[in-house]
């Protein structure tokens, strides 16, 4: 990354710069970044509360979101905790705790989020809604639009939900979800995406409430200008930014 797009988080940089790598993990330190410096963004605007992972693993992405927490706000890390064996929770925990963030700010919950209710995972979140939630858990069409109702149910007003793997060569399907979904919530709009770093640290969408998006747009233009790749994406009528680390347009000769 050439700069950082998270300056107002000293402890989001530190993390990124020195433990993202150590924690094992596929989200990029680009995406990282840029969905930290969304909750200072939403923290600015008022919204506030718990967020959550559904899948976890062992806590590279999660780690560097709850260091952009507020006091007394959660970070919930679901997973089935089972692959690659029972130690991950364990690892999960000791990463957490290893990078800053104490129990008090996290909480570990072993379960299947195909089988969650919105009761759940609230109830997980201290009884609160949650202001963004990262879907990151099992990377099939069935699985991800039960993940989508889940969050879209939880969610705080001006809440967020990030979704991971998206346009990934391996997951062509996930797509079709996503347009299902969109076309199903027409008060839920693309709010960014967040382009890939490599194969592995793949692009994110990151979706809103639709009368949140001017309100969070607007400064976003300013927050990431480093960033912003000048076509954006265009989601048939809706357009959105595309934040990038590379920014350049086809030369035409
Ligand atoms: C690609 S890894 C997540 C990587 C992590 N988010 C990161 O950025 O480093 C996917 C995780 O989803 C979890 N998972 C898969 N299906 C799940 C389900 N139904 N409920 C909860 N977690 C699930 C897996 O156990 C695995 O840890």
């Amino acid at each position: 990354m050439t700069a950082d797009p998270s300056p107002a988080h000293p402890a989001v940089s530190a993390y990124l710069e020195d433990g993202y790598d150590r924690v094992p993990g596929m989200s990029s330190r680009f995406a990282a970044a840029i969905c930290a410096r969304l909750l200072r963004l939403q923290t600015e605007q008022g919204v506030s509360g718990p967020i959550a992972e559904i899948g976890a693993f062992e806590g590279r992405f999660l780690i560097a979101l709850a260091h952009a927490l507020e006091p007394g706000e959660v970070a919930l890390a679901v997973d089935l905790f089972e692959w690659p064996d029972a130690g991950v929770q364990e690892r999960f925990e000791a990463n957490a705790a290893r990078h800053g963030i104490g129990p008090e700010r996290r909480v570990s919950v072993k379960a299947d989020s195909g089988t969650m209710t919105p009761a759940d995972l609230i109830a997980h979140a201290r009884g609160e809604r949650l202001r963004l939630i990262h879907i990151d858990g099992e990377h099939s069409r069935a699985a991800l639009a039960k993940d989508l109702a889940l969050a879209t149910a939880c969610l705080v007003e001006g809440g967020l939900i990030v979704l991971d793997d998206m346009l990934h060569p391996g997951y062509p399907t996930l797509m079709v979800a996503v347009q299902h979904f969109l076309d199903a919530h027409p008060d839920i709009v693309p709010l960014c995406l967040i382009d890939r770093e490599s194969v592995v640290a793949a692009t994110k969408f990151v979706l809103c409430q639709r009368q949140w998006f001017e309100r969070y747009q607007a400064p976003m233009l300013t927050i990431f200008e480093s960033w912003i790749w000048p076509m954006g994406a265009n989601f048939e009528p809706h357009w959105c930014l595309v934040l990038s680390q590379d920014t350049r347009l086809a030369e035409i000769r």
